[in-house]
């Protein structure tokens, strides 16, 4: 899958197109600088539509941040709005898909609002599931 892209550039291009396709703003902060084995990937595309679609559908934002970092730690995505937030904790199928994409690849999973203030989710992946 997308084996002659890199995860940067496919998720640049995920990331624009949606941002185009639905008048929101996406703020790129960070991308990976370097690649992630195939079942990684799947994971933070998986969770990163089901986020944007939450976005959209509940959020009211006009700007997400995201930000996918590679250290000595593992790999670690954000994806944050500027919308509602969340009144109590957020449970649903989608978040439950979330964390099971996570889950799947040994990584966690959290979801994150503050009312009003909007709504920020979390990945991480710890290194030793990274490869090399
Ligand atoms: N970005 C967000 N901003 C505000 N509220 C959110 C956001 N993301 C999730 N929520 C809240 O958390 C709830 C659970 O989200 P979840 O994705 O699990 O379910 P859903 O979007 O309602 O349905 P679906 O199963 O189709 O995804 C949502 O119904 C919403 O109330
Ligand atoms: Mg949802």
């Amino acid at each position: 899958m997308h084996a002659d892209r890199t995860l940067a550039r496919v998720l640049e291009e995920h990331l624009t197109g949606w941002a185009r396709d639905n008048d929101v703003t996406v703020e790129i902060w960070a991308l990976p600088a370097r690649d992630v084995p195939a079942e990684v990937t799947g994971a933070l595309l998986a969770t990163l539509e089901e986020a944007l679609s939450n976005v959209l559908r509940h959020s009211g934002a006009d700007v997400v941040s995201v930000a996918v970092t590679l250290g000595q730690a593992g790999l670690r995505m954000t994806v944050s709005d500027n919308g509602a937030g969340l009144y109590g904790s957020a449970v649903g199928r989608g978040v439950a898909a979330m964390r099971g994409h996570f889950a799947g690849v040994g990584g966690t999973l959290s979801v994150k609002g503050v009312p009003g203030g909007g709504t920020t989710v979390t990945g991480t992946v710890p290194i030793g599931r990274l490869g090399r």
